[in-house]
């Protein structure tokens, strides 16, 4: 019998499944992001309108707002410096804290990483899955964590830690500084490196110099876009990659 024109492939299938569920709470839209320095682009699905998830972290015992939802200049830089340079994920057990929308996890697995993608919202990590889907037809493992109670199962498989792992714009709140800095020092193998990728913000700040305190050294890169959101045409992104002395 002649199959129909319309059948859906697994990867299809599995897309819709995961829209399906982000579709029963929240009104989604699609967005084409280029990755600075590169012809490399994705199709990333994100909420239609972040003020309406506003008032779901109302209720929310951490108060964590929902910036899982946003695009940011922090994420796409740090896609483009795997991009650049594929060979640091290449093959290795790779953990991401706060994946967002996926489109650093998205590059990553389809440079080769052995992926274990977390965010405190399900909500990411359905879109850093269907993200990931479109991207390359992959997608990573998933854990929902909150990085300020974590949970051992992080280390289940790794118990010294992960050669790479990757953070993205994470460092935005005081209140988190000294839980990842606990954090990292755990999940980062003694000869692994922390790809931190940041836009300047105090915390930041803060954090890279009390990392550096507690013996670690870091070389970091620039990137200055163009990014999606016209607003953060002035922001200048930096990935820094944290060694331990
Ligand atoms: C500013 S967004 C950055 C997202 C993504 N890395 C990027 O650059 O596009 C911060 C991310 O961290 C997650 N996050 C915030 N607080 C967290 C916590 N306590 N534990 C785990 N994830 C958290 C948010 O849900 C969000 O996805």
């Amino acid at each position: 019998m002649a199959s129909s024109g319309n059948a859906q492939t697994p990867i299809e299938a599995r897309i819709a499944d995961h829209l399906d569920h982000l579709r029963a709470s929240i009104d989604l839209r699609d967005e084409r992001v280029t990755i600075p320095g590169s012809d490399v682009s994705l199709l990333v699905t994100r909420p239609a309108d972040t003020d309406a998830l506003l008032d779901r972290a109302a209720s929310d015992p951490e108060q964590n707002l929902p910036y899982w939802a946003e695009l940011w200049p922090s994420g796409i830089a740090l896609a483009a410096a795997i991009l650049a340079d594929p060979n640091m994920v290449r093959g290795k057990p790779v953990l991401e804290l706060g994946s967002g929308v996926g489109i650093t996890a998205a590059i990553a697995l389809a440079a080769g990483a052995d992926l274990l993608a977390t965010d405190y919202a399900p909500e990411s990590l359905l879109l850093t899955r269907i993200t990931a889907l479109r991207h390359c037809g992959l997608e990573p493992r998933t854990m929902q964590l909150n990085w300020r109670q974590p949970s051992d199962d992080l280390l289940a498989g790794f118990p010294d830690g992960y050669p790479v792992v990757l953070a993205a714009d994470v460092l935005y709140e005081r209140r988190d500084i000294q839980p990842l800095l606990n954090l990292f020092d755990r999940i980062v193998a003694p000869d692994g490196v922390l790809w931190l990728a940041e836009p300047g913000r105090p915390p930041a700040s803060i954090f890279l110099e009390t990392a550096s305190r507690q013996g670690w050294s870091f070389a970091s890169s620039t990137w200055t876009g163009p990014w999606p959101d016209p607003g953060d045409a002035d922001v200048v992104a930096r990935v820094h990659q944290l060694r331990r002395r």
